[in-house]
């Protein structure tokens, strides 16, 4: 989605926005842009096409400034065109990039015609910027702070005027930004990760938050004006680990870096406690007896696994609730419930609001499972449990899903032995288990080239439908979903149960039918619901475990998958999943770690 980069500095800055811009790239955009204050007047070069293609642009014509800000854009208002792309100018004079969604922005732009500006763009960024222009009397951090007073929304902006050649001023309310402290020069970005190899020391803006950077220093205020300290925090572990080495695209990279994210994921520790979770998890546990999990895409899917192991284990009632559904329904709130969050990137809008909206509603307990420790929804928990999946750059995402997993897994555990569920023997059984994933993983990698010949298969195809039961409904719905969002093939999911009630009209010789088959006490039941799909011709494609005695014969396709791997089966089928929608995507040619239409991020509601 969106990404923002903006510098002071006393060099030529231009190369490191482009930079900046680069390692934003894998979240996902349409077009991009720079503009640098040059000769007293802001100058840009903009593109509808890849960060690689600006860079040209730029180092063609030249561009240069100690003084810049860069974005790259992912359309909402707008098509994705030159003149939408930002830096966005008011009258030649100020330049502003804006991350999120300024909903009041059609009666902003009446006030504005009316007195005299005239709009170039469909943007809603272009009502902000003339708006500031139109406050400034010689202190664009006074005008921004003035200005950002009538906006109704969400936004993250960096905003610069000729007047004040050596200052970038930036705010935030509802989408991130952090102030890039460097030696002699200050940086303004929309995520850390930007800024890898210009500085590792970051202050992080909180909600309402006006900043101004010179080369002196940085200003900040809160939202009522009150001068604010944000301290400034070493975040070192931001650069490496995106390359791509030997693969063909980073979500296969991913895939297959899936043991390792668990071994560091997995805690250290012999047995499992409250503490992992945080200083006063102990005590929020003691005082909680249901869960109420909030998540999206993905990541909601790892809640509603996990809700199979909570219910199971630590015998705890847990509901599961999409965050854009959660946010703007009327719900009855319970003060001993746990909230908790699951992001991989730990800055979904929708997500972020919801946890707000739950907090707001009064409940106090308050948990992140999230990959990014830095992220909005880590520092607004009381609680967090971090997935160490590493930077995940494919827009589909992989690792963090088994990672996030883990970390739901080791939370069952913990509440099922703080309530009295899991004893001493269950609980070593546990870590046990855990403690083999990672090569019970490796075994299921191994299967990629019969994998292969299957995505040969669907490539052809235009339709899937994805089955699996209970606890391997969820893992169903995650299989599709992948397939849809790289392969573009309509694919959908049910609970295998749920298919003579509705969607077994669907089945012809035409569809095929991707089977989660683990030896548990279900498997006699999916196999009925498979021979209703034979009985209407149509194929299947079966994921089954040793044991489950499922053969291939005509119209049966069976990839053998290890020993049913008990609690944990889900972590290890999603596997051929990815790799099932990976293959099937790279046989159909499309843009694999950037999907169409897609952002990694998702930080606009
Ligand atoms: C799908 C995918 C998305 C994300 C969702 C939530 O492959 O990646 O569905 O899971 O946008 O994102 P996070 O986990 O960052 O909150």
């Amino acid at each position: 989605m969106c990404g923002i980069v903006g510098a002071v500095a006393q060099r030529n800055i231009v190369s490191v926005l482009v930079e900046g811009l680069r390692r934003l790239e894998y979240r996902g955009y349409d077009s991009c842009g720079v503009a640098v204050m040059s000769n007293g007047a802001p100058k840009r070069a903009r593109s509808v096409s890849r960060v690689s293609d600006l860079d040209a642009q730029v180092r063609d014509s030249h561009l240069d400034g100690v003084t810049g800000i860069a974005h790259t854009r992912w359309a909402t208002h707008g098509a994705p065109v030159t003149d939408n792309a930002h830096p966005i100018f008011s009258r030649d004079a100020l330049a502003l990039v804006h991350n999120g969604i300024i909903e009041n922005y059609e009666s902003l732009r009446e006030m504005l015609r009316d007195k005299g500006y005239e709009f170039v763009s469909q943007t809603d960024t272009e009502v902000i910027a003339h708006l500031i222009h139109s406050m400034y009397r010689g202190d664009l951090f006074q005008s921004v702070r003035e200005a950002v007073k009538q906006l109704h929304g969400a936004y993250a902006i960096a905003v610069m005027h000729k007047d004040q050649p050596h200052t970038v001023v930036g705010a935030r309310q509802g989408s991130p930004l952090v102030v890039g402290v460097g030696n002699g020069e200050n940086f303004l970005a929309s995520d850390a990760l930007a800024l890898a190899g210009s500085t590792d020391h970051f202050a992080f803006l909180e909600e309402g938050d006006v900043v101004e950077i010179t080369l002196d220093g940085v200003k900040i205020v809160d939202r009522e004006g009150v001068p604010a300290v944000r301290e400034v925090r070493v975040v070192a572990a931001y650069g490496g680990a995106v390359e791509l080495g030997p693969y063909r695209h980073f979500m296969q990279k991913e895939i297959f870096e899936q043991p390792r994210a668990i071994t560091d994921t997995i805690p250290q520790a012999d047995h499992f406690d409250a503490s992992i979770f945080g200083e006063n998890a102990k005590q929020a546990f003691d005082g909680i007896d249901n869960l109420l999990i909030l998540a999206c895409g993905t990541s909601y899917y790892s809640g509603l696994t996990a809700k199979y192991w909570l219910e199971s284990i630590a015998k705890i009632p847990t509901q599961v609730e999409i965050a854009s559904e959660y946010r703007y329904r009327e719900s009855v709130p319970d003060p001993k419930a746990l909230v908790v969050v699951i992001s991989q990137s730990g800055e979904t809008a929708d997500t972020l609001a919801a946890l707000k909206h739950a907090q707001s509603l009064g409940h106090k307990h308050t948990l992140a499972v999230c990959n990014v420790g830095t992220s909005a929804m880590v520092r607004q928990t009381e609680l967090s449990f971090l997935t160490h999946a590493g930077t995940e750059i494919g827009v589909a995402s992989t690792k963090a899903f088994t990672t996030q997993l883990v970390g739901m897994f080791v939370l069952a555990v913990t509440l099922g032995k703080m309530r009295g569920f899991v004893d001493a023997k269950q609980e070593t059984a546990y870590l046990t288990q855990l403690r083999h994933l990672p090569a019970a993983l490796n075994s299921v990698l191994a299967l990629e080239p019969q994998i292969i010949a299957w995505a040969e298969d669907f490539a052809r195809k235009e339709n899937a439908l994805f089955l699996g039961r209970g606890l391997h409904y969820p893992i169903a719905l995650e299989g599709a979903l992948k397939l849809k969002e790289i392969s573009y093939i309509h694919a959908e999911a049910y609970p295998a149960g749920e298919l003579k009630h509705g969607p077994l009209a669907l089945v012809t010789e035409a569809m095929p039918v991707v089977t989660v088959a683990p030896n548990d006490t279900l498997l006699e039941k999916l196999k009925s619901n498979m021979q209703e799909v034979r009985a209407r011709g149509g194929e299947l494609y079966v994921f089954a475990d040793a044991g489950t005695r499922i053969v291939s014969e005509n119209g049966i396709h069976v990839i053998r998958m290890p020993e049913h791997y008990g609690p944990l089966s889900p972590i290890l089928h999603v596997v051929p999943l990815q790799l099932l929608a990976y293959h099937t995507a790279c046989a159909r040619g499309t843009d694999v770690d950037k999907p169409r239409n897609l952002a990694k991020s998702v930080t606009v509601e």
